[in-house]
Order: structure tokens, then sequence, then C-alpha cells
């Protein structure tokens, strides 16, 4: 008899839904469904892909993630897919008794803080994005008093850049992609976070699907990103310590977001405090991890 867990993931051609597919297929029964199949801005369509597979758990990974185009050309997406797509899948959920995780983003504070950001500290999104997750949060407490949200931060994984044709669009994979053509890069320093390798976010979300049942999880915001000494690290930092543990000879210069053009402001302290028992490792082995193609 097959006692494993069925977990249905939505967006299941997103980068975090590849890694959890790559590290937890042993463990649980997934079922992987993409837009085409499952549309989570239609009721319908999630509705049908739930009665068909009845699963134990849904873990959404769907989401609108292109930051910059969030501002203008991707406003209105962007608002249907990470704000009513995600109500969408509470209410689904809620309404099959069917246990859900749903990704957000510590891209909901403003990040005016000086220190760690707990779950429960006020959020104030300063972009279209993090709005479109900050909102979808409160409707899907408010459609699913049970689901689960995973805040997480920068995260990485999929492939790394020159190991296959096929990779995400992730900070490290850009930066291995630029120093191709260059010695020497401009790097923002006035922004600070936690990298997170989504091979480390699988282990956690698969520790909290293990213990969904006896433990009080239901309705709870979790913050998991990787563990980092310092409290956190700037995007120059990241690219310095990528570059250091592959012995590339780049220089990275740090300078200030306004030196880039870009739509989105982003909040310059994002640091997510982890309030749960659910540790991920040091990010520096996880980088080195992922570089290494583990
Ligand atoms: N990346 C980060 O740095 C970061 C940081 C913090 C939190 N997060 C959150 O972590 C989660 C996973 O992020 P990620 O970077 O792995 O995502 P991703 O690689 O950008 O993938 C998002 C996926 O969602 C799919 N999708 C878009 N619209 C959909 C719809 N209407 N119905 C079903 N699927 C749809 C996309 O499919 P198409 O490509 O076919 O459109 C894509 O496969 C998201 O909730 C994100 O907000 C990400």
């Amino acid at each position: 008899m097959n006692t494993k867990k069925k977990i249905l993931i939505t967006g299941g051609g997103s980068m975090l839904a590849y890694d959890f597919i790559r590290t937890q297929s042993e463990k649980y029964d997934i079922i992987s469904v993409e837009k085409e199949e499952c549309d989570i801005t239609s009721f319908e369509s999630i509705i049908q892909c739930i009665s068909f597979y009845e699963p134990d758990i849904l873990l959404n990974c769907a989401a609108y993630t292109s930051v910059d185009d969030a501002e203008d050309i991707g406003m209105k997406l962007c608002y249907d897919i990470n704000t009513l797509g995600s109500y969408q899948l509470a209410r689904a959920t809620s309404a099959f008794w069917v246990d859900c995780i749903m990704i957000s983003t510590d891209y909901v504070f403003d990040g005016t803080k000086s220190e760690w950001y707990l779950p429960n500290d006020a959020c104030n999104p300063i972009n279209a994005y993090g709005m479109s997750k900050y909102l979808g949060e409160k409707l899907i407490q408010q459609a699913n008093s049970r689901a689960i949200i995973v805040r997480t931060s920068w995260l990485y994984g999929g492939k790394i850049y020159g190991n296959s044709e096929w990779v995400f669009q992730n900070f490290v994979n850009s930066m291995l992609r630029i120093s191709e053509d260059s010695s020497e890069l401009k790097v923002v320093n006035d922004q600070h976070g936690i990298p997170t390798s989504c091979v480390d976010l699988s282990s956690a979300l698969a520790e909290i699907i293990e213990n969904i049942e006896e433990r009080d999880y239901e309705g709870q915001i979790f913050h998991l990103s990787n563990s980092c000494e310092s409290g956190g690290v700037t995007w120059a930092d990241f690219a310095r310590e990528i570059f250091r543990i592959l012995w590339k000879d780049i220089q990275v210069n740090d300078c200030e977001s306004n030196e880039y053009p870009i739509k989105a402001k982003r909040p310059q302290w994002s640091i997510l405090k982890n309030n749960s028992d659910i540790t991920l490792g040091d990010w520096k082995i996880a980088l080195r991890n992922y570089l290494e193609g583990k």
C-alpha cells in the first residue's frame, strides 16, 4: 500500500518546484502541474485539478516574479496571479479540506527596520510585486484559516549557468553569465538580505509537511531563509562569495541602488527572522553546494 503523502505542486515549472521535486521525490508522491493544466487564476481549473488528483497537501510555487515588470506592463497579471490566484487556491483547498502551503516573500516589508523582521511585524510593501504578495497573504488567511504561509528571500536554485542550455534566472546565474565577458562588476551594496537555496528551502518545507498533523502549524507564518552568522549580506557580498568559492578572479565593486535604472524599489533591509525550530543551514555552505551542482 502506498503510504507516501501525496503533494500537488502548482507552478510546477518554477525554480523552487524544480528543486523540491529533485530532492523530495523519494519521500513523497509528488504531482506537479504547470499553468496549462492548473491555472491558479481560474477557480474552475484548480477545483478540477484537486478533485482529480486528491492530494493530501497543496504546495503553491506558482507566482508572478518579474519584480520590475510588475511596476507597469505586468501589473495586472502580477495581481491576478499573486493576489487573486493565491485567494482562489486558498478557497479551493479550504473547501476540499486539503492542507496547503503558500510561498511568500521578504518584499512584503519596507526595509526600514534595522534588525530582523519577525512574522508579525507590520508589512508595508514598497513595490507592486511585494504588494501583490502581501494582499495574497491577507486573502489566503481570510479564505483558509489553516493555510501555512512561508516567507523566504533571495532564492536561487535549479541548474547553474554553463552546465545546461536551460537555467533559471537567478542572481547566481546572472553573475556567472555577466562575468564571462567582464573581470570587473558593479554590484549593489545598500540592500541587505539572506540568499536562500531552493534545495535547503525544500528540505524545510518537507519538515513542515512531515509534521503537519502532529504540530500546530495551522495558520502559521514561517520565515525560512538560510542561516547567516553576520545577520545579513548585501548583493555585493553575495557576488564576492560566488567568485571566492569558484576561485574566479573577478573584482566586485560596491555601488548604490540608485546607480541602476530599475523600475521597482527594493527594501534596503529585508532580513527574515526564523521563528520556528525548522532551520536552514549556513548560506555559504548552501551556495557552495549549489555551485558544485549538488
Ligand atoms: N525568486 C526569488 O528570489 C524569491 C524570493 C522570495 C520568494 N519567492 C517566492 O517563491 C515562490 C517560487 O519562486 P520561483 O522564483 O521559484 O518562481 P519562478 O521560477 O519565477 O516560477 C513561477 C512559476 O509560476 C508559473 N505561473 C505563472 N502564472 C501562473 C498561473 N496563472 N498558474 C499556474 N502557474 C503559473 C510560471 O509559469 P510560466 O513560466 O509558464 O508563466 C512559473 O513556472 C514564489 O511564490 C515567489 O514569489 C521567490
